[in-house]
C-alpha cells in the first residue's frame, strides 16, 4: 500500500544508526509521504550518522535533549515553521539506564542515575506530549507513539531500572492519552518490541543468548525492526483512528506464551518408560 501518510506532519525521535528502530521508521514514513523532522540528543547528533538519513528523508535535523523543556519547546516549534503547519505524528523511540549501561545490578542501584533512566526513558514522553499540547502543536487525530518492552510486566533480571522506566512509560502512555484524547483526539500508544540488535539492546548484559531464546519462545520468531517500523506507520495512519492509550505487543506472540516446543528441546532431561 502506498501513500498511507500522505500530506501528514511529524517528528521522529532516537534515530541513532541504521539499525535504530526509528531510523526504520523514517524510512518507511518517509517512503509512505510523510514530511517529518529527525531529532536526537546533541552528544547523539556528534556521532554524524543521522545526517544520512537526513539526506535520504530530504529533511532537516534538530537537536533536543529530551528531558529538557526548553530544547522541546524550540524543535516543537521549529519544527511546525519548517514542515509548514501542526503535527499528525510523534515517535518517541527513546531509552536509556546508566545503571544498565555501567553494569550496576537491580539489587545495587545508583539512584542518582535511576532518576536518569526514569528521566531519559520515561518522563521525556511526559514532557513531549506536554509540551504538544501546551503549545497546541498536533492535529486532531494525530498520533503518538513509543517504544515499550515486556520487562514493563514481567520479570526480566538484566533489564535493570528500565524495567521500572518502562513500566512509567506505558502508565504515561494511558494517562496522558486519556487527556489529550478528550481534548484533541489525540491517540497515545506504546509498542512492546521484540528484542531488537540496537544499540539499546545490545547495551543489555546476556542480549545475544537472550534474543535466541526470545525467537525460540516466539511462534512467530523475533519481530525485525524493519517490521517494527511497519507497524509504526500503521499506527500513523489514518486506519488506526480509535486505536488509543494501548500497550501494543509487536512480539512474534512472545507475550502469551508459557513455554514453546523449540525452548523444551533444549532441555530434554529423563525419558519416561
Ligand atoms: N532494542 C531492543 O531490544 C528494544 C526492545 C523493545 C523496546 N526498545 C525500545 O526502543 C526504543 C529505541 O531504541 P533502539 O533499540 O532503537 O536503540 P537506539 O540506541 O538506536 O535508540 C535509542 C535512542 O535514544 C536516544 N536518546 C538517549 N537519551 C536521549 C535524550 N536525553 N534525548 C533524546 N534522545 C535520547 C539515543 O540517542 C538513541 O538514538 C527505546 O525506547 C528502547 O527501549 C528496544
Amino acid at each position: 500500500m502506498n501513500g498511507l501518510l500522505k500530506g501528514k506532519r511529524g517528528i521522529i525521535f532516537g534515530a541513532l544508526d541504521e539499525n535504530s528502530i526509528a531510523w526504520k521508521v523514517a524510512l518507511k514514513a518517509h517512503e509512505q509521504g510523510a514530511i517529518f523532522t529527525l531529532t536526537n540528543a546533541p552528544v547523539a547528533l556528534r556521532m554524524g550518522e543521522i545526517n544520512k538519513l537526513a539526506e535520504k528523508c530530504g529533511t532537516i535535523v534538530l537537536p533536543a535533549d529530551a528531558t529538557v523543556v526548553e530544547d522541546l519547546e524550540k524543535l516543537i516549534l521549529d519544527s511546525v515553521a519548517h514542515l509548514g503547519g501542526k503535527l499528525d505524528f510523534v515517535l518517541h523511540s527513546i531509552g536509556m539506564s546508566p545503571n544498565v549501561r555501567k553494569g550496576k545490578t537491580y539489587t545495587d542501584l545508583n539512584y542518582e542515575w535511576m532518576n536518569k533512566t526514569y528521566d531519559i526513558s520515561a518522563f521525556s514522553l511526559h514532557k513531549t506530549l506536554q509540551t504538544c499540547k501546551k503549545l497546541d502543536a498536533l492535529n486532531e487525530w494525530g498520533s503518538v507513539l513509543t517504544l515499550t518492552y515486556i520487562a514493563a510486566q514481567k520479570a526480566f533480571p538484566g533489564y535493570g531500572d528500565m524495567a521500572d522506566a518502562k513500566a512509567t512509560l506505558e502508565s504515561i502512555v494511558r494517562s496522558f492519552g486519556y487527556y489529550y484524547g478528550v481534548d484533541k483526539k489525540v491517540r497515545v500508544n506504546s509498542i512492546s518490541q521484540s528484542p531488537t540488535m540496537t544499540t539499546a539492546g545490545s547495551g543489555i548484559k546476556g542480549f545475544d543468548t537472550f534474543f535466541g531464546f526470545a525467537d525460540k519462545m516466539s511462534p512467530l520468531g523475533n519481530a525485525s525492526a524493519e517490521a517494527c517500523a511497519n507497524y509504526c506507520i500503521t499506527l500513523f495512519s489514518d486506519l488506526t483512528k480509535y486505536v488509543t492509550m494501548q500497550n501494543l505487543y509487536h512480539d512474534g506472540g512472545f507475550s502469551n506464551m508459557g513455554v514453546s516446543d523449540a525452548i523444551m528441546q533444549l532441555f530434554p532431561g529423563e525419558k519416561e518408560g
